[in-house]
C-alpha cells in the first residue's frame, strides 16, 4: 500500500499547503455527490469553510492526485465526546470522495486502506462513517474490509470495528506519510514555479 501510480495518479496524505486542492475537490462534486458525502445538501460556502477548518493537529486527510489535481480524498478526525475532545481513542469518524470520472477505480478502497489502517494506529477501535441506505457504493466499499473489520450499517451511518495497531501498520504508516511528504514538497515547489511571473 505505499505511495504508488494507480490510473495515472498517486495517493498520499495532505498537508496544510493541499487546503486549496482541498476545497476545490470538494467543489466539484456534484448536488447527489455532496449530499452522499455529508448526508445533507451542502453549499459551495459551506465547503470552503469546511475544507478551511480540516487541517487541524488531528486531522489526517489522504488524497488522490492527478496531474496536481486532488481527484480523491478519504478523511479521520477524532469524534468529540459530551466532556469535548478525547483524540483518537474510541471512536473516529471517516469519509470519502472521490469525484465521478475515477469511481470504480479501485480509489476509494485505496483510500480506505489508509485511513483503516490510521484509525487502528490511533487505537480508534470504532470508526464511523455517514452512509444512507440508499448509498450503496459506500456500503460495498466497507463491506470490503469487513474481514479486517465489523462493519453495520443504519439509516444514516455505518460503523466499522477496529483491532489495535501492530508493529507493520506502524510502520508501514510511517514509511507511506515519509515518502508522501516528499512528493507534497515536491507539488508545493512546482506550484511555486509555476506562480512566478516568466523572466525575459
Ligand atoms: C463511495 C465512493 C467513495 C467509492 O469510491 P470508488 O473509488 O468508486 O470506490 P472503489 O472503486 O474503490 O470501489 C470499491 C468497491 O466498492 C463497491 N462499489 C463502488 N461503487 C459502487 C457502486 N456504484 N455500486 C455498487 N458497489 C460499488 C464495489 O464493491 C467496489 O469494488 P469492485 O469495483 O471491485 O466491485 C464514491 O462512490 C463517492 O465518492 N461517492 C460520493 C461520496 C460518498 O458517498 N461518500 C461516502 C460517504 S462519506
Amino acid at each position: 500500500m505505499g505511495q504508488r501510480a494507480m490510473h495515472g495518479g498517486t495517493i498520499r496524505r495532505l498537508w496544510p499547503p493541499d487546503a486549496s486542492a482541498f476545497r476545490d475537490h470538494l467543489l466539484r462534486l456534484d448536488a447527489e455527490s455532496r449530499y452522499d458525502r455529508f448526508a445533507m445538501a451542502v453549499s459551495d460556502d459551506f465547503l470552503r469553510q469546511y475544507a478551511a477548518r480540516c487541517f487541524g493537529l488531528d486531522d489526517l486527510i489522504y488524497g488522490f492526485f492527478v496531474d496536481g489535481e486532488l481527484r480523491g480524498a478519504g478523511e479521520l478526525r477524532q469524534v468529540a465526546g459530551p466532556d469535548g475532545p478525547t483524540g483518537f481513542d474510541g471512536l473516529a469518524e471517516a469519509a470519502f470522495s472521490v469525484e465521478r470520472p475515477w469511481r470504480r477505480l479501485g480509489v476509494g478502497a485505496e483510500l480506505m486502506a489508509r485511513i483503516v489502517r490510521a484509525a487502528r494506529n490511533r487505537r480508534a477501535d470504532t470508526l464511523y462513517m455517514s452512509c444512507l441506505s440508499r448509498n450503496k457504493a459506500m456500503q460495498a466499499l466497507a463491506r470490503k474490509f469487513s474481514a479486517e473489520m465489523r462493519f453495520e450499517s443504519g439509516d444514516v451511518g455505518g460503523v466499522l470495528t477496529n483491532a489495535g495497531p501492530s508493529a507493520f501498520s506502524l510502520l508501514y504508516e510511517a514509511m507511506d506519510d515519509a515518502n508522501g511528504f516528499a512528493t507534497a514538497m515536491l507539488d508545493l515547489q512546482r506550484r511555486m514555479f509555476s506562480m512566478q511571473p516568466e523572466r525575459r
